[in-house]
């Protein structure tokens, strides 16, 4: 060792005084690196690092705040095996500045000297050969020994450097151990190689737990992991937002204390197959989420380690549904169209109506929008974001209207789907139920009705359990609800419930005008859906629908105008494509009045009809309007069986 060291000096001699290199004692990376500090004009007798300012070195030491914080323990653990040997560790970023130390006094108080401290450039350029700058360099290990330092102030001691990797091989530091030349072995490189390793996996490991840990956090299924013992150990953001707890709250205690029936977790322990989608009501403190959770064991050879519960609030599933199953309102009172004043006062009223949160009920003849109106109703109150579910009581059966409404159990009777469903009350949870034609629901089932809408919960059959729902309310009849309480096919408290603002549409004949805007309305709709067939309509045939009574109500004008408009070949929709029942009765009056044989009895009757509309069902209006004595007109309405509240709005 000494002759090759006495060698090793000569050549340097020789190198730095003369140029010469020829002894075959110096390694090819070291010559290389001499003839690189020759170039770079490096002085053989200096050898001490230009170090950076404060602010440059703190920028530096932030640039690196992962590296230092990963390495420093290792470099601890290292120096704590060589402590008392003479040896200082450090490390460097990837440009070759010293951005940490750990070290024995002695040789720390040396290595300040030729400023070997923090901040300092230790590449080959700036301080002469050296294993810290080669090992950057040449991204490989390197151990240099006395005199194959170039500068002479190096030649006391031994380095040996190894490069860091992050996880995608990019060089990002140095670790290096220096130490006087006399405590040169081979072992020190294998020690430094060792830490540079371990950096690097732990570099690794806590980038992949960074990853697991953003996925972990950044879904939003609730997930709870717990140990062998089922105590809970681990809960994403998710989850304990939607239970409603910290982190600190739930660790260790047991999953089945959080669990309202967990048959599923009873399940899983004897089967060890996993289950999903099971409604799954977690309890923690005060608050019970309803929740579909998949379950899933965590195996070992020795059985279960561990369960992996991933939930979704039970209300996310059914909003998720309702986009589905299209449980959306499309209308808003801008496509509710009126001229006549006592409609508009209607749709007025509706629009007060949709800011409350009160039930409503819409009555009306068939076909007068008492769907649109509820629809319109919804979309401008503040659940519009909410489900919109439409019910038609008359269309269910009579003995699956409850589970329709308010769900079923699991097993609840025959033919019931295994795993129980949620009735459209569920579904409607944050939402509107639309009850269309209540008066049709079944009497043994209003008093369960009654029962949500007085404490907003709800029973699914075959269940003891209630469920609070958050649910508004509005019903629609053409039926007199009043006379269907009267003769006791509808109880009153439930009228009185569902009837908290009564909104009332009059029926088409008592508001003549809209027939000609609707009418246009409609033609415009099927000229945009039909670009390229443009029609209009000929004069009669807005005359003819203006004299036409509508008992079918704006539905029957809709399917009119439609029904004319495909029919019509060329531009103009005449007379000839309406409705055998609407031109024949028109033409049978036209021929009687022709004829100039209408009774008097008619015109009387058409003249008090007419004046009745006018006046909105108003009689003693319709008295003075006629100049007529309130008990004639009493008693002409009698006469010709005029139904006068069919004309009040
Ligand atoms: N004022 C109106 N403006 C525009 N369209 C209307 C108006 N009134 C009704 N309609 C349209 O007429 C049709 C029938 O309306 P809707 O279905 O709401 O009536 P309804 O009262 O619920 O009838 P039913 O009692 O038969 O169920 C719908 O296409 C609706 O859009
Ligand atoms: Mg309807």
């Amino acid at each position: 060792m000494k002759d090759t060291s006495e060698l090793i000096k000569k050549a340097w001699t020789d190198f730095t005084e003369h140029g010469i290199l020829e002894s075959d004692v110096i390694k090819k990376d070291v010559a290389d690196s001499w003839k690189i500090c020759k170039s770079a004009g490096v002085d053989p007798l200096g050898g001490a690092g230009a170090v950076l300012d404060k602010t440059a070195l703190k920028k530096r030491l932030k640039e690196n705040e992962n590296l230092i914080k990963i390495a420093h323990p290792i470099m601890e653990q290292i120096y704590n095996q060589v402590r008392g040997s003479g040896f200082v560790i450090v490390l460097t970023d990837k440009d070759g500045y010293l951005i940490d130390r750990i070290g024995d006094e002695g040789i720390m108080g040396e290595a300040r000297k030729m400023n070997f401290v923090e901040g300092a450039l230790w590449t080959e350029n700036a301080v002469g050969t050296n294993a810290i700058g080669m090992a950057l360099r040449l991204d490989k290990p390197i151990q240099l020994v006395g005199a194959e330092h170039y500068c002479i102030t190096h030649q006391t001691g031994t380095c040996s450097a190894a490069p860091i990797h992050d996880e995608n091989g990019q060089l990002i530091g140095c670790l290096n151990m220096t130490g006087l030349k006399e405590a040169a072995h081979p072992h020190t490189l294998g020690i430094v190689l060792a830490g540079a390793y371990s950096i690097e996996k732990q570099l690794a490991l806590i980038r992949s737990n960074q990853i697991i840990d953003t996925a972990f956090n950044s879904i939003n299924e609730g997930i709870l992991i717990t140990d062998s013992k089922l105590n809970l150990i681990l809960a994403n953001k998710a989850a304990l937002k939607i239970l409603g707890i910290e982190q600190e709250q739930i660790f260790h205690i047991p999953i089945v204390s959080l669990i309202q029936n967990h048959e599923s977790v009873d399940e899983i322990i004897t089967s060890l197959k996993p289950i999903f989608d099971a409604e799954c009501t977690f309890c923690t403190g005060s608050k019970s989420v309803r929740t579909t959770a998949n379950f899933a064991p965590i195996l070992d050879t020795s059985g279960i380690s561990g369960l992996v519960i991933t939930f979704k609030e039970e209300k996310y599933v059914h909003r998720f549904v309702n986009k589905i199953a299209g449980y959306r309102a499309n209308y808003v009172f801008e496509d509710i169209v009126a001229v006549n004043p006592n409609m508009k006062k209607v749709i007025e009223s509706a629009r007060k109506a949709s800011i409350t949160d009160c039930n409503v009920l819409i009555t009306g003849e068939s076909g007068t929008g008492k769907e649109l109106f509820a629809q319109a109703i919804h979309n401008n109150s503040k659940r519009a974001k909410g489900p919109f579910v439409a019910v038609n009581c008359a269309s269910l059966p009579k003995d699956l209207v409850e589970s329709e409404l308010f769900g079923y159990e699991k097993g609840a009777f025959t033919g019931a789907n295994k795993e129980g469903h949620p009735g459209k009350f569920e579904l409607a949870d944050g939402g509107t139920i639309f009850l269309d034609e209540i008066g049709e629901l079944p009497i043994e089932i209003q008093p369960k009705l009654l029962r949500v809408l007085d404490n907003h919960k709800i029973s699914r059959v075959g269940s003891t359990h209630e469920r609070q729902v958050n649910v508004r309310v509005l019903a629609a009849t053409n039926k007199n609800l009043r006379k269907e309480v009267d003769n006791k096919n509808f109880r009153d408290d439930l009228y009185y419930r569902l009837n908290v603002i009564n909104i009332t549409i009059p029926p088409l004949r008592n508001r003549m005008e809209d027939v000609r805007v609707l009418a246009n309305v409609f033609l415009s709709r099927l000229n945009k859906a039909n670009p390229e067939n443009h029609k209009e309509f000929d004069k009669d045939f807005i005359t003819k629908l203006e004299r036409y009574h509508w008992p079918g109500n704006v539905r029957e004008l809709q399917n009119v105008i439609e029904r004319a408009y495909y029919l019509t070949d060329g531009r103009l929709i005449t007379e000839e494509y309406l409705p055998e029942n609407i031109s024949i009765g028109l033409k049978n009056e036209d021929s009687k009045l022709k004829d100039n044989i209408i009774p008097l009895k008619i015109i009387e009757e058409r003249s008090i009809k007419n004046t009745l509309a006018a006046s909105g069902g108003d009689i003693l209006k319709t008295a003075e309007m006629l100049n007529l004595s309130r008990a004639t007109i009493y008693r002409k309405i009698k006469k010709y069986n005029i139904d006068v509240n069919s004309y009040k709005n």
